[in-house]
């Protein structure tokens, strides 16, 4: 029995096909496929992939649209009567594909946390949810456990719409003139570079209990930032960073206050906020933040939520695949000459962050390889790239925070201890978005760090998204042919 998620329709449409072994067959994005950044629909060639899996059983989908529509009334989006029910939905998103298998309808929140807790290591955790908006719910926390191998989900608290931790960042970056529901990583790392000074302000007009997460306006409909005017974009970035921190550690602090266990799951897509993530050990022992906790990760669990049981999370590289062994050696020797290269190899990454099989790859040392990277890239200045590390020289060069003595998937900043050496991957707040490379990552990427240390006495790299600039990420050969041609940067397979 194979089931089908789903998660399409607001933006950054997904799929996933788990087997009945709880095996993750597939799992992909839209955007990969149309070249269309956070595409809200399901590509047909994206369909195509899921087809070949197998035989689907089964379709979950990761919200109930009858109370988004009910929502969007409310706050005077208006009503689409062509999408009050999952069938609608799916019979425009999969373009008749898959019309005679069952459906069943799961809530946007609880896809989250299942997404999050059935592939986490834990049988028995916290679940916090905080994202811009669900159907209703903004901010949800869960006990959760196992009863006879199916997950159980108790819901402990939550605050709805329009009181939002989610809508509050994405004004903030549409405040600054940032693309909302898109750019809200750059605010992130915008925030280094201002000062607090805003922040008193800001809080004050804009919320209405920080203990409760309620704001005095309805933020996603928009507010006038008046009193923004005499602050400087840094300034309401770092000012913003510091709020939705603070609002964020009153959920945990109230999570971890009802006692059901110190695992974490974080999950949602304030959850990608890898700064904020770095003082979540100061409220729980172990952390497990799935490498897609936003609304495309979802996909994923819906199936789960369908299944019922653990699935077996391995690796994030779970989309289309680029067939062929990976090209340590081409890579290597690309590195050791040019200092830069681009790999496009394997399966795709089920997630926001290229992770090594979609990656453009340098050498981390020396004081220009920035400038040359942000040559290629062509995005601002002041944003650092990341490092990619083998697992075991991870505390040599970065103190890890509580809580993430590893980040396979970014998850969380690390402090670098030798920013002279490595300017190209060192913030200036003096942090890092720390990759982890350990034996099993799933990616060739692990033989390139050996045999890269081996030459050169360092266990890392530069690395970066491999995607021209305004598209996604890099999906097949074709894609990477594309980025050979416009940057002149060979892209090994
Ligand atoms: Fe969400």
């Amino acid at each position: 029995m194979n089931i089908l998620g789903i998660s399409a329709g607001f933006h950054d449409a997904a799929a996933t096909v788990i087997n009945k072994h709880g095996e993750i067959l597939f799992a992909g994005h839209s955007e990969r496929y149309s070249k269309i950044k956070n595409d809200l629909d399901v590509h047909v060639d994206l369909i195509s992939d899921l087809a070949n899996v197998g035989h689907i059983d089964h379709i979950a989908y990761y919200e109930t649209p009858w109370k988004k529509q009910l929502r969007q009334l409310y706050s005077g989006q208006g009503i689409e009567w062509n999408k009050l029910t999952t069938h609608q939905v799916l019979k425009k998103q999969l373009q008749g594909y898959f019309s005679n298998v069952p459906v069943s309808t799961h809530s946007h929140h609880l896809s989250h946390a299942a997404a999050g807790f059935q592939t986490s290591e834990f049988n028995k955790a916290t679940v916090v949810v905080i994202d811009a908006i669900g159907e209703w719910d903004t901010i949800s926390i869960w006990g959760a456990h196992y009863v006879d191998g199916r997950a159980q989900y108790h819901r402990l608290w939550g605050q709805k719409y329009p009181h939002s931790i989610g809508l509050f960042y994405t004004a903030m970056t549409q405040a600054v003139g940032l693309k909302p529901m898109e750019d809200e990583y750059i605010l992130m790392g915008m925030a280094a570079y201002g000062s607090k000074q805003a922040s008193t302000i800001m809080k004050m007009q804009l919320v209405d209990d920080e203990w409760e997460a309620t704001f005095k306006e309805n933020l996603h409909i928009g507010s006038s930032y008046e009193w923004g005017k005499h602050f400087d974009d840094m300034d309401i970035a770092s000012s913003a960073q510091s709020l939705c921190e603070n609002l964020i550690y009153n959920v945990m602090r109230r999570a971890k206050d009802f006692g059901w266990s110190r695992n974490l799951v974080y999950m949602g897509g304030v959850a990608l906020n890898c700064l904020a993530n770095r003082n979540l050990g100061d409220y729980f022992e172990k952390i497990w933040i799935m490498p897609n906790p936003g609304d495309a990760g979802s996909s994923l669990g819906a199936a789960a939520l369908a299944y019922g049981g653990k699935i077996k999370f391995e690796h994030a590289f779970l989309g289309r695949e680029i067939s062929g062994n990976y090209p340590v050696n081409a890579l290597l020797d690309s590195l050791l000459v040019d200092k830069i290269v681009g790999v496009a190899s394997g399966r795709a990454e089920f997630g926001p962050r290229a992770l090594g099989n979609r990656s453009l790859l340098a050498d981390p040392r020396g004081p220009d390889i920035k400038d040359r990277v942000n040559a290629i890239k062509r995005r601002q200045e002041f944003r650092p790239f990341a490092p990619i590390i083998l697992e075991e020289h991870v505390n040599d060069y970065f103190d890890m925070p509580n809580g993430f003595p590893t980040s396979m998937y970014m998850q969380a900043v690390g402090v670098c201890r030798y920013p002279d050496q490595f300017p190209a991957i060192v913030h200036k707040d003096g942090t890092s978005r720390v990759q982890t490379v350990a034996p099993d990552c799933g990616s060739g990427i692990r033989e390139l760090l050996e045999k890269w240390y081996v030459l050169t006495g360092c266990p890392m790299l530069l690395n970066t998204s491999l995607n021209i600039k305004g598209e996604p990420i890099v999906n097949d050969r074709a894609d990477a042919d594309r980025f050979e041609q416009k940057y002149n940067v060979k892209v090994h397979s």
